[in-house]
């Protein structure tokens, strides 16, 4: 059992080693908006110019969201010579413009197909004419391609026929010579996770996302191939494995449960695509949106993802027959460490952790190296910006903006990366420090029900000396 337990841990540590394509694009998640989740098909060049506005004048931008992606129910058929028609009556000047303009924002513009014969919701797909289509996006100026999996002409059903259909986009992106990021959605089938990297930016490993807390889906990744109902078992990995756009904001969900599903994507390296109205921006939305604290563990210049250490499925109940709690750990820049205490459970709960744990995946049963070790705990959440000065900036006029980012002490990421910020300890990337953990030990802290609290570890061993990086540029 031990041996089989190490063979697995050995082999998920190997295949987190995966590169994924190199396009230039997307090093660390992609970050952005994506219209799917709060609007559906009732996309309009209004929607996609206003949205871009407001992600300059909320601050978004700044802070690292800078694409915006148009997803379906864009197009009016094609052409005589078999090129797709951009609806006129939804973008009257045109795809082109539209892309002018977005970029003017000192934005990116993601648009959105089918590897089928038609999209989701039954518009022309680009199966079979991916080298037109994607001549089509490169001319319009796009630069970042969501490919989805609707209508696939019964072409799927291996990892090799879904890879080959999916690889053609691919080519034909890259026959342009225009770099565009590719975002592939086929939903983690024909097991995704093990190929998507080699032809893609980022993969989706599940079904469509839910604006709720509890609601379970059959398509959700899972662990146990044997369960029937474990259609897309996921895996431990790099990036980008994409748990769709997020749902902050959207109405459905408590503000602790979208900290804690904010929490989940950052930490887990999924892109963050946000997925609600910006024109009608609530200021508990942005103040989650725009933690830098958090976005720091997403952007991480490693890459990696976190991986659950404890899951404890008795926990409390809620009324949904929820009950967990769980543990998830993953090393960051510089040799710190990302823990997240997750209580899916319906009740608030004292939840632990030790170093042992944390430190699961450099070492089994206490063996590695930064058990031994001191560390100082700082709390992600801790410094979240106050709603009040929130609200001021998303009333405040143009012009009195660049003030009130002052006074909010904004992180801009287009001035200093935050992989700079993170080499320069940037206090705003860094949230509070709550706790010290000694050598062996554990902390623990109060976790609401369905919330999640965050946490960034610091060593403070071996004479304040930490982790050294071989190789310092990733
Ligand atoms: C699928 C995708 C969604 C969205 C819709 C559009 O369901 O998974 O993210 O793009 O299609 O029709």
């Amino acid at each position: 059992m031990a041996s089989t337990m190490h063979l697995a841990l050995v082999l998920a540590l190997f295949t987190g080693q995966a590169i994924s394509v190199n396009n230039g694009l997307a090093r660390t998640p992609q970050m952005g908006w994506n219209n799917w989740n709060a609007l559906g098909c009732d996309v309009s060049e209004s929607l996609l110019l206003d949205t871009s506005k407001k992600l300059v004048d909320s601050g978004l931008r700044d802070v690292g969201y800078n694409y915006v992606v148009l997803d379906d129910c864009w197009s009016d058929g094609r052409d005589e010579d078999g090129f797709l028609k951009d609806d006129l009556e939804k973008f009257p000047s045109g795809m082109a413009a539209v892309a002018d303009e977005i970029h003017r924002q000192g934005l990116l513009f993601g648009m959105y197909s089918s590897a089928g014969e038609m999209t989701c919701a039954r518009y022309e797909g680009s199966l079979d004419w991916e080298d037109n289509d994607a001549k089509s996006f490169a001319n319009w100026g796009v630069d970042y391609l969501k490919y989805d999996n609707c209508y696939h002409m019964g072409r799927f059903g291996t990892p090799k026929i879904s890879f080959d259909r999916y690889k053609v986009m691919w080519d034909a992106i890259n026959g342009t010579g225009r770099p565009m990021l590719y975002s592939l959605c086929n939903w983690g089938e024909d097991y995704t996770h093990t190929w998507g990297m080699s032809i893609a930016n980022s993969w989706r490993m599940s079904g469509d996302i839910y604006d709720s807390f509890t609601r379970p889906d059959d398509l959700c990744s899972c662990t146990d191939p044997s369960n029937p109902l474990c259609v897309a078992p996921g895996s431990h990995s790099w990036r980008m494995n994409d748990l769709d756009m997020l749902e902050v904001g959207n109405g459905g969900m408590t503000d602790e449960e979208y900290k804690a599903h904010f929490s989940m994507w950052a930490a887990l390296k999924s892109p963050l695509l946000m997925g609600n109205d910006l024109r009608t921006l609530s200021a508990s939305a942005l103040t989650i949106l725009n933690n830098p604290a958090v976005i720091a563990v997403s952007q991480d210049p490693e890459g990696r993802s976190v991986a659950r250490v404890r899951r404890e499925v008795n926990a409390a109940k809620d009324k949904y027959g929820v009950g967990e709690i769980q543990v998830w750990s993953g090393s960051l820049y510089g040799g710190d460490q990302v823990v997240i205490l997750l209580n899916a459970a319906g009740e608030d709960a004292h939840i632990s952790a030790s170093l042992e744990e944390i430190f699961l995946h450099d070492g089994p049963e206490g063996s590695a190296p930064q058990v031994n070790g001191d560390w100082e705990v700082y709390d992600l959440w801790a410094n979240r910006m106050d709603n009040k000065l929130a609200q001021k900036i998303l009333d405040a006029p143009v012009d009195k903006l660049e003030r009130l980012f002052k006074e909010a002490n904004w992180y801009n990421s287009t001035e200093v990366s935050y992989k700079d910020g993170l080499k320069r300890s940037d206090p705003r990337l860094l949230g509070k420090n709550v706790d010290k953990i000694s050598a062996g030990g554990s902390f623990s802290a109060k976790v609401k029900r369905h919330s999640a609290e965050m946490y960034r570890l610091r060593s403070v061993g071996n004479g304040g000396k930490r982790k050294v990086h071989a190789k310092e540029e990733l």
